[in-house]
């Protein structure tokens, strides 16, 4: 595997050097407290300074980052950069017509995250309320984030993508009492009914008391004179000062979901001091950031991505961040790259799905764009080829800008493993290096580290200060599902190894969780959501590689005794999965089962399901636990052809 060298053109001053990097690194795991003490007091303001840097242990998981001290993230990300940048744009907004340009100052922005702070307190919501956004890529969606900052209570964003049910299902958990929405939302020309998913998923909510709603289209919506508020209409009424509230390191900045192996999603809670160092430093480390820069990411704020590297890491740092409401392809394959030359786009940071996709187009699409304007391009989310990197690399970044891989989940908060540009040579396909303070391994079933170039678990050995703090209301399941398989260590759910060079190669997922399109599903999820259907008798649902969206969902159904298998029974599968998750969880691949394999004591074989799907049949395994072997054969000779996957190639 070649090395690319860091470009000769990537001629500015970078943040790091190798030899930078690695006496860096090595400090931040030999001393930690010294290490983290530093960057806190750089990158960000404190009103009062901590007890400790770090106390308890991955052993008696009781971690906590910078304890007793207090800040607040909003200021953080806006009053304190007043005195320098009121002028600069925080914000460059695309809409999803190109016509519909915004640019929001620093002083802008702080104005109206003041005002809706007001209309929060207004409207009785206090420090630790929780407060669900259910809202399309707006300029108001950083707005009403910062403002539940700026007086404590905690936000819940729900991706705009998901279907009713599962936005019902995440208020209740959270039990939100209050839910800020748009009338619609435009994604690719169309219209999502964001207020009339609201209405659904709050008739099983009778606590949610008031909903704000932001008119972003002209068109009508129902109206419930009681509960319903206009934002434009609150934001007239309040004064554009409020002071700050003054939160512990330790208190909740945000809830977001995730999906996990079994169960319903799980409300990932990450704290104020540690999730806002970590996300400052690694955006201005990973993204090598530098005053003045424009920097995109292209992920929606409905995920982590976007929380940490669309709105707390840039905006912590000062940054201008573009956002865009709209999606890659419309109006057409261009979009993106028009954007970064309309704009003057310097840091681009986006997913492998959005990347194959284009890339399948052709260059054509690139062609009559410059972006010489980019410095450097990032990825996250899912693995990146190497072909795709490489053309990334050299078609889209023209061999000048290196490309940042980037490894990291939700539960962690910010970034753990990338190759620092300027710092890491680069090796197409690899996430390199871990970041500062991170401690990575990779382990075999019984934890013991493997050897370089074997494939094992990854896992994380000593605490970072941007991870989750716990599952929300839900300790014991935090417990279980990260500290339980390896008492002491962080498990993380992907596989990797790691070459003698010290590079990391992260394949994917080794539990029930898919990755379709770079979105998080979780295998249990959508089998509940097709033992809905009354015709199902039982479903078990794996991963298939798919050329564009890396993963797609392949599921085995088994129906009920006298039910004969149709083609309106599957539109009708297809169409439950979408309306308890939403879209983004369509079933590529439905085959009929007459019963699945088991053990003996009743428990689904997924592994096994998962090589059948594949067309992997060299290595069945151990069959010999299972109930009928003869099930398997069966299944072999029902499979379905699954288009071959280009993507690792
Ligand atoms: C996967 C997204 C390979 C991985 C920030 C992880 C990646 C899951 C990469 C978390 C990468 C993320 N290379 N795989 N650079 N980045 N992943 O919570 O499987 O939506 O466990 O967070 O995405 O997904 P999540």
């Amino acid at each position: 595997m070649s090395t690319h060298p860091v470009p000769v053109e990537y001629a500015r001053q970078t943040n790091l050097t190798e030899a930078q990097y690695r006496k860096l690194y090595d400090r931040s795991l030999r001393d930690p407290t010294n290490f983290w003490s530093e960057m806190a007091q750089k990158f960000v303001t404190w009103y009062k300074p901590w007890d400790a840097v770090l106390t308890g242990s991955f052993e008696k998981l009781n971690m906590a980052w910078f304890k007793q001290g207090k800040l607040n993230a909003a200021y953080n990300c806006l009053d304190r950069h007043l005195g320098t940048r009121s002028k600069q744009a925080a914000i460059i907004w695309e809409g999803d017509n190109p016509d519909e340009v915004r640019h929001i100052t620093y002083a802008e922005l702080y104005e109206d995250v003041c005002r809706f702070a007001n209309v929060l307190k207004k409207q009785n919501v206090k420090k630790g309320d929780r407060v669900c956004i259910y809202m399309p890529m707006v300029p108001e969606v950083v707005v009403v984030m910062l403002a539940c900052a700026r007086i404590g209570a905690i936000h819940s964003v729900v991706f705009g993508g998901f279907s009713p049910e599962a936005l019902e299902s995440r208020i209740l958990d959270a039990d939100c009492h209050m839910v800020i929405t748009a009338n619609e939302g435009l994604r690719g020309g169309k219209v999502i009914p964001l207020k009339k998913n609201v209405d659904e998923a709050l008739i099983n909510c009778p606590q949610v008391r008031k909903v704000i709603v932001i008119k972003r289209t002209e068109n009508p919506v129902s109206w419930q004179e009681e509960r319903d508020l206009w934002y434009h209409d609150l934001m007239k009424t309040v004064m554009p000062q409020c002071p700050p509230e003054m939160i512990d390191s330790e208190d909740s900045l945000f809830v977001l979901y995730t999906s996990g192996s079994t169960g319903k999603p799980k409300g990932i809670l990450h704290t104020t001091g540690g999730y806002l160092v970590y996300a400052a430093v690694t955006h201005h480390y990973v993204f090598d950031y530098h005053d003045g820069e424009i920097y995109w990411c292209t992920a929606d704020v409905g995920w982590i991505t976007g929380h940490t590297y669309s709105v707390y890491g840039p905006l912590l740092n000062g940054a201008t961040t573009l956002l865009f409401e709209g999606v890659p392809h419309y109006p057409s394959f261009s979009r993106f790259w028009e954007i970064i030359d309309k704009h003057k786009v310097n840091i681009f940071y986006t997913a492998p799905t959005a990347i194959r996709a284009l890339r399948r187009e052709g260059d054509q699409f690139l062609q009559g764009t410059t972006r010489e304007s980019l410095k450097l391009l990032g990825t996250v989310g899912e693995p990146i080829g190497p072909d795709v990197w490489e053309w990334y690399y050299s078609v889209v970044g023209q061999s000048r800008c290196p490309v940042v891989d980037t490894w990291w989940q939700t539960e962690t908060g910010g970034i753990l493993i990338s190759p620092l540009p300027g710092a890491t040579p680069l090796k197409a396909g690899s996430a390199a290096w871990p970041f500062f303070g991170v401690e990575p391994a990779i382990v075999d079933d019984h934890g013991n580290e493997v050897a370089d170039d074997q494939m094992g678990k990854l896992i994380i050995k000593k605490p970072w200060p941007g991870m989750m703090q716990t599952i929300y209301k839900n300790r014991d399941r935090f417990v279980a599902a990260y500290f339980k398989e390896f008492p002491g260590n962080y498990l993380t759910g992907d596989d990797a190894k790691r070459d003698s060079s010290g590079y990391y190669w992260i394949t994917g997922r080794n539990d029930d969780v898919l990755k379709i399109a770079g979105h998080r599903i979780g295998t249990g999820e959508v089998e509940a959501a097709l033992l809905h259907n009354a015709d199902v008798s039982e479903a078990a649902v794996v991963a298939v590689p798919d050329e564009i969206k890396g993963e797609a969902i392949y599921a085995f159904v088994t129906l009920k005794v006298d039910i004969k298998p149709t083609e309106e029974i599957k539109k009708a599968l297809i169409q439950q999965v979408r309306k308890s998750i939403g879209a983004i969880a369509t079933l590529s691949y439905v085959q009929w089962a007459d019963t699945l394999p088991k053990t003996r004591s009743g428990k689904i074989m997924r592994r096994l399901l998962r090589k059948i799907a594949n067309n992997d049949l060299t290595e069945l395994g151990d069959t010999s636990t299972l109930a009928d072997p003869q099930v398997v054969d069966n299944l072999i000779a029902n499979r379905l052809a699954v288009e071959e996957s280009s993507r690792n190639n």
